[in-house]
């Protein structure tokens, strides 16, 4: 019985920590300092940020802050535009889950630096954010901030050029937050991607994070903008120390101290207004926070107001406290909108009792997350990157085809709707200077319609896999370096409409197929090669490449040896004239010494000639034979 109790009673307490372990899961969290050589930590909550890591090219410096609420980090990345139109922080081993990613922007710390840059943030190749004139005035500007799911282990961030100076960038943190926060519950949520536009925490003064609130690290350390008045004088901060009930739960994890101070409505102005501008034509989903805090409301029915957002009443008869089920207890209340206009109205408008009351209000745009490139294609096209030495200046960092504002230089794309992909359908990389070679992997380019590489230095085949893009209509690899032969593959080319070759090291004969389709419209270049034959324009092809040049050998041996027999014949003939010189002149003996002399030259030569034709013949002995 005693051991029976033990046994349940271990049990139990294994239950009971196993519980606690999973509560006191902490989120995956990354956070960068860019341009940083060594991790640094920050006061006044000591966070950890690694030294730099990730990013596609760049340069560190010095940095200046551009907002009191940027992370107090002295260094920072800026990607000059020689360096591509986009760069990158490509961050791996991210486990799948949804997440709050932010980017800090910084200032160069050099008087001489064009101060201000202006550029377009993309998260998963999806745009989130561009920079506006005077961002670096506005304390909410200093950052980009997007949530969204991130599925495939990694994630990728990406700047872009507008023009207008070097994206710079401070620091990136990939926050976990819970895999329902901010969700919304249709099918395409998924896909969503919630742009941060403003966080407001009323009736209080001081900037905060949800560090500094000591919430849980759940909710991604937002940040909190403070917001002691919506229009001076019509309403008036309330708080309250006491703590607020149901307010840092699952899934926003919103913090306690949010809910401690609020606005309330007076006299002047019947109603609470918050009026802010946003971009027209979007989405944005609104949040708003309650608690009861304010001493005066004993309870239900003594506060009812209704709340409408650019004159449309989003929610009616809101009673804070009948609705979160008590004072000092917490309510949120979502909704979705879409905004034409280019301000954002919300409106509390009083119904029963008291003024109405807010403690924080949050707005997202939601933006559709973009489909990305075929996964194989934008391999190929890194590996056309690498093996063309393509130049830094073009950049191909991200996703080739988006965001759609951004594709890469020379990469055309078209959306394949049976795949929901970006595909490749063209190649435009003419006169870039590039070097290096087609590698063979082009062929996974299977959309490609057009491919025109004219005017750079590439050297090697002609790959065959080119034969098997059964949609490539038009192939410029004109004024290039390539040797070889045409691969008989091309003839499979059956949509080929134009094909210059023109201004290469190219031999041999043309594929047949391809002589022949020169009889229909299409337009074909072979001018200007090394020798390249058999279609009309150019010079007849021999019976056989291979069996003419050995016929050359032949018929050069034989031209050798006749012309060696004709020497030595005439060498004997000078040397039998020599020696009857000698015999006649025998008693002059100046003469004869010099005579000898020469004799002995002419012999090493004809000696020296002997061994030469010995080693031709023997070289050409098989294929005389043959
Ligand atoms: C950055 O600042 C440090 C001193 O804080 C200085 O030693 C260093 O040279 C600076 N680096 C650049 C690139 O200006
Ligand atoms: C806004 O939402 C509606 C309905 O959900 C959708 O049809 C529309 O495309 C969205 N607009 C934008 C700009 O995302
Ligand atoms: C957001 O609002 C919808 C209905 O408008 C509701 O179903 C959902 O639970 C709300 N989400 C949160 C986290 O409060
Ligand atoms: C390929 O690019 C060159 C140089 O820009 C251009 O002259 C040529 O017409 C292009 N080729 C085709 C087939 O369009
Ligand atoms: C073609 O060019 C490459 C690189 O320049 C060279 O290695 C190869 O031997 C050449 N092939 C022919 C058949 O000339
Ligand atoms: C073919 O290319 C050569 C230069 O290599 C050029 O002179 C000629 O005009 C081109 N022919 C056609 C038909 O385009």
């Amino acid at each position: 019985m005693r051991w029976c109790l033990k046994m349940i009673l271990g049990a139990l307490a294994l239950l009971l920590s196993s519980g606690t372990v999973l509560s006191r899961r902490e989120p995956f969290g990354m956070r960068i300092s860019c341009g940083s050589w060594l991790d640094v930590r920050t006061t006044p909550t000591n966070t950890l940020w690694y030294k730099d890591f990730a990013y596609t090219g760049g340069i560190p410096t010095n940095a200046t802050s551009t907002s009191s609420i940027s992370p107090p980090l002295k260094t920072l990345r800026y990607f000059p535009l020689s360096g591509g139109p986009e760069s990158c922080y490509n961050i791996n081993r991210v486990p799948k889950g949804r997440y709050s990613v932010r980017v800090f922007f910084g200032l160069v710390a050099n008087p001489n630096y064009d101060s201000e840059p202006l550029f377009d943030v993309s998260i998963e190749g999806t745009q989130v954010h561009s920079l506006r004139p005077g961002w670096t005035t506005l304390m909410e500007q200093a950052f980009a901030e997007g949530i969204l799911f991130l599925k495939d282990g990694s994630a990728s961030i990406c700047f872009h050029s507008t023009g207008h100076g070097d994206p710079a960038v401070l620091s990136i943190e990939i926050l976990q937050v819970d895999d329902n926060a901010y969700y919304l519950r249709s099918d395409s949520s998924n896909g969503l991607i919630f742009r941060t536009v403003t966080r407001l925490n009323c009736g209080r003064g001081k900037p905060k994070f949800d560090e500094d609130f000591i919430g849980s690290h759940w909710g991604g350390d937002r940040f909190w903008n403070p917001v002691l008045t919506f229009v001076h004088g019509s309403d008036k901060q309330v708080s309250t120390e006491e703590s607020i009930k149901q307010a840092s739960v699952s899934p926003n994890f919103y913090p306690v101290a949010l809910y401690q101070s609020a606005l309330v409505g007076t006299d002047k102005l019947p109603e609470l207004e918050y009026i802010m501008d946003v971009d027209p034509n979007r989405n944005y989903s609104i949040w708003l926070h309650f608690a009861e805090i304010d001493p005066s409301i004993r309870g239900v029915g003594q506060r009812v107001f209704d709340i409408s957002i650019n004159g449309n009443i989003e929610f009616k008869g809101v009673d804070i406290v009948k609705m979160s089920g008590d004072r000092e207890a917490a309510l949120v209340l979502n909704t979705t909108v879409t905004i034409d206009g280019r301000t954002l109205t919300i409106s509390l408008i009083p119904r029963v009792g008291h003024h109405a009351l807010i403690n924080a209000i949050e707005v997202f745009e939601i933006i559709t997350a973009e489909a990305k490139t075929l996964v194989d294609e934008v391999r190929a096209l890194q590996k056309l990157k690498k093996s063309l030495a393509l130049p830094q200046r073009l950049g191909w960092n991200g996703d080739p085809c988006i965001p759609q504002q951004h594709p890469w230089v020379g990469a055309d794309c078209q959306f394949d709707p049976v795949k929901s992909k970006w595909v490749i359908d063209g190649i435009s990389l003419d006169n870039q200077g590039l070097r290096g070679s087609l590698p063979k992997e082009i062929s996974k380019l299977s959309h490609l319609q057009t491919l025109n590489l004219s005017g750079n230095s590439i050297q090697g085949h002609i790959p065959s896999s080119l034969g098997s893009i059964s949609s490539l209509q038009i192939l410029d690899l004109s004024y290039n370096f390539f040797n070889g032969s045409i691969p008989e593959s091309l003839g499979q080319l059956t949509s080929l409409r134009r094909l210059n070759l023109n201004g290469n090291s190219l031999s041999g004969k043309v594929p047949a197929e391809l002589g022949g389709r020169l009889l229909h419209r299409a337009s074909f270049n072979f001018t200007d090669n090394a020798g390249l034959c058999g279609i009309p324009g150019l010079r007849k092809c021999g019976p056989n490449l291979i069996a003419s040049s050995k016929i050359g050998i032949a018929i050069g041996a034989l031209v050798v040896f006749l012309l060696l027999t004709l020497c030595l014949v005439i060498c004997w003939k000078r040397q039998k004239n020599i020696l009857r010189a000698q015999a006649i002149s025998a008693r002059e003996a100046p003469y004869a010494k010099a005579r000898t002399q020469f004799a002995r030259d002419l012999q090493m030569s004809r000696h020296g000639s002997t061994q030469g034709h010995a080693r031709i013949a023997s070289e050409n002995g098989p294929s005389l034979l043959s």
